[in-house]
């Protein structure tokens, strides 16, 4: 049976979220009818795209306008360097960060600068000094900014932010906030920096903190000068209306997601002290649903394989930015136990 579909495989390789959504979108589901799965929506009778665009604009404190949608977070990113980014025009983003952000570029025949994230102990920061030089030399069209980023897990800080978006005036600055909610739920930059900021695109969606990566929820809150993105990801018949269901109870349940937020930075914090202990490893510190970790040299390979003897499925890195590198998803709290069984025995059997 192909490993990406065996149901017997414990899979923590893609940061999806294992406790699902809230039991609320499961309710929300079983109200879906006639008009949810056979109608349009008739939002833009009343001037906005969607029930949930609306909802996110209260809660963002930004313009309905402002407030885009998409299929995911992946179909925005695709949208906006589609929209603005031409052959041979830079796209600045760092160089240990998702993958896509290069397949996207390249898709429209841009051109890729790549900044380093620097190691500082137990964790990844950004260097905003040499973002902001390397901008000014190659004056990208583009430029994006994870936070926290994949794989290394690290926020960039707020002060740094404001100073880049400062800087970036003649560009349109991404902010991939895909795994927003796992540090904290804070929404209040948003409608500052888009209210300050007319070129910056914050990126968000449903598929991490709120379990829903298969209904394929994203969205972006937009600067004002930003219209022809807005235009382009305009949809003339509307917004899937079964997503816009399960999101709009998503976001009426906090509190369930406050509760499995506390339970996942316990067990970060357990991935924390078993890797801390083993002389060699490094568990980076992460505001996200994983951890990437690093182990002693020629030892990742070996501690993949054994995972996925024990039928648990983690990322082992290949690329050179990463050497002896694994990215671990944090599950539900009986995965986490089983996957920290599993750890204790390689370590047992004298793999470490
Ligand atoms: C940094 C980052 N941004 C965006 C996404 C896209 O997620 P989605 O399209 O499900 O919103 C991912 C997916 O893993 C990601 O790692």
């Amino acid at each position: 049976m192909n490993v990406r579909t065996s149901p017997d495989l414990l899979y923590l390789d893609r940061n999806e979220n294992l406790y699902g959504p809230a039991p609320a979108c499961f309710d929300a589901l079983r109200t879906v009818g006639i008009a949810e799965l056979s109608v349009y929506s008739r939002d833009y009778l009343r001037g906005v795209k969607s029930r949930l665009s609306e909802r996110l604009a209260a809660e963002l404190k930004v313009p309905e306008k402002q407030i885009l949608l998409s299929e995911g977070s992946e179909d925005m990113l695709k949208q906006v360097v589609h929209c603005y980014v031409g052959p041979g025009e830079k796209v600045l983003c760092p160089s240990q960060s998702w993958w896509y952000y290069q397949t996207v570029a390249s898709e429209v025949a841009g051109e890729t600068v790549t900044f380093p994230l620097r190691e500082q102990g137990d964790r990844f920061v950004y260097d905003a000094d040499e973002i902001i030089s390397l901008y000014q030399r190659e004056s990208p069209r583009v430029v994006l900014i994870a936070s926290p980023n994949n794989p290394t897990g690290n926020s960039f800080p707020d002060a740094d932010l404001r100073r880049l978006t400062e800087a970036f005036r003649e560009s349109i600055v991404i902010l991939d906030e895909a795994y927003w909610g796992f540090a904290d739920e804070s929404n209040e930059h948003i409608a500052e920096l888009v209210g300050q900021y007319r070129n910056i695109l914050v990126l968000r969606t449903f598929s991490k903190y709120f379990g829903l990566a298969g209904a394929r929820v994203g969205y972006a809150a937009a600067g004002a000068s930003l219209t022809r993105l807005a235009k382009f990801s305009s949809r003339y018949l509307g917004y899937n209306r079964v997503s816009e269901v399960l999101a709009l109870a998503a976001l009426d349940a906090p509190a369930h997601y406050a509760a499995m937020r506390e339970r996942m930075m316990e067990d970060r914090r357990r991935l924390y002290e078993f890797f801390d202990a083993r002389p060699g490893s490094t568990c980076f510190r992460s505001d996200a649903n994983f951890v990437l970790v690093r182990v002693p040299t020629g030892s990742s390979a070996p501690l993949h394989a054994h995972l996925r003897t024990a039928g648990i499925v983690v990322k082992l890195f290949d690329e050179k930015e990463f050497p002896d590198c694994l990215r671990i998803t944090i599950g539900t709290r009986e995965h986490m136990n089983r996957l920290l069984n599993a750890l204790n025995d390689f370590v047992r059997t004298g793999n470490a």
